[in-house]
């Protein structure tokens, strides 16, 4: 699997396993079985409450820990600068890890206004070496602009939510000027997407399935895709999607899907206050 250079310095997969909802020695044993079959980044959060799950899996996996990206997310509530900081310390402590890899605010909740605070605390923990890279999650170009101009540190991943139905097409310039990966949440819709008949005879076409064509769509637009599932199976399908390259015009129409009120849930990170 290609990595994405960070940058500062340090790589990422260009695939991630989501674990909303993976919780449990059952999820642990799908972790542990997505990690054998090649996924390299779990996608966590203090608020999914399978913190334990995730270290447990990275614990049990032959995989050498310097090799797992593990991803976890402050939590809106705990914005404040002290708060934030015991918060990681909470979640190293529940992953049972020496330090987290990424380390993202989950939500920049603008109408508290405190994600600036935040972002101080995940800049001192990761000056103390308790994160590696540091990020935000559904954070709007004017949320980072601020975050640059009141810190001078920007961050090196910025998870959104982005599958074919929205694709978020007129902020990608943006992040590429600043060197900001982005990382697709829910880059499957939910699921919600699988019955679609564009998209089920261009996956015909290819010879794949509608999961691996959308993992190809997200790649080939440079994009990291964190797809979750409960079903070892489709880990395996979801990461298998480098034998086949989507044509340009196919990609377009791929992209033409997208619908500008086509967030699952109206989450417009605007207004969406996540505690
Ligand atoms: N930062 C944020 O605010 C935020 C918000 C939401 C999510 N996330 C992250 O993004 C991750 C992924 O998003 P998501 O969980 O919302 O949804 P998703 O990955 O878009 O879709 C998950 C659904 O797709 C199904 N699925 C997966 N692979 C499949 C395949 N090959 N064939 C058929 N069905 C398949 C799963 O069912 P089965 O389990 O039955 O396979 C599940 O119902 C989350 O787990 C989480 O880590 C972050």
């Amino acid at each position: 699997m290609k990595d994405y250079r960070l940058k500062d310095g340090y790589s990422i997969p260009s695939i991630g396993l989501g674990t909303y909802t993976l919780k449990g020695s059952k999820g642990v044993r799908l972790m542990e079985s997505a990690l054998k079959q090649g996924y390299r980044l779990l996608d966590s959060a203090y608020n999914y409450e399978n913190e334990g799950a995730v270290g447990r899996a990275v614990r049990n996996s032959s995989v050498p820990r310097d090799q797992i990206t593990i991803t976890s997310k402050l939590p809106g509530r705990y914005h404040r600068y002290d708060l934030a900081l015991e918060a990681i310390e909470e979640s190293i402590m529940r992953l049972d890890v020496d330090y987290i890899d990424l380390y993202l605010i989950h939500w920049p909740n603008p109408i508290k206004d405190l994600y600036v605070e935040a972002w101080q605390a995940l800049i001192t923990a990761q000056k103390a070496g308790l994160i590696r890279s540091i990020g935000t999650s559904n954070f709007l170009p004017e949320h980072i602009d601020r975050l640059e101009r009141e810190t001078g540190v920007l961050p090196v991943v910025n998870q959104l939510e982005l599958h074919p139905l929205f694709n978020q097409e007129e902020v990608l310039n943006y992040h590429k000027e600043k060197d900001i990966i982005i990382e697709a949440w829910s880059p499957f819709g939910r699921g919600d997407i699988f019955g679609n008949e564009i998209l089920t005879k261009l996956a015909a076409k290819y010879e794949v399935s509608v999961a691996q064509l959308i993992m190809r769509w997200h790649l080939q637009r440079g994009i990291l895709p964190i797809p979750r599932t409960s079903n070892a199976g489709r880990a395996g399908e979801n990461l298998n999607v480098h034998h086949f390259e989507i044509n340009a015009d196919d990609m377009a129409v791929i992209s033409g899907l997208s619908q500008s009120d086509g967030r699952l849930k109206d989450q417009d990170p605007a207004v969406y206050q996540e505690f």
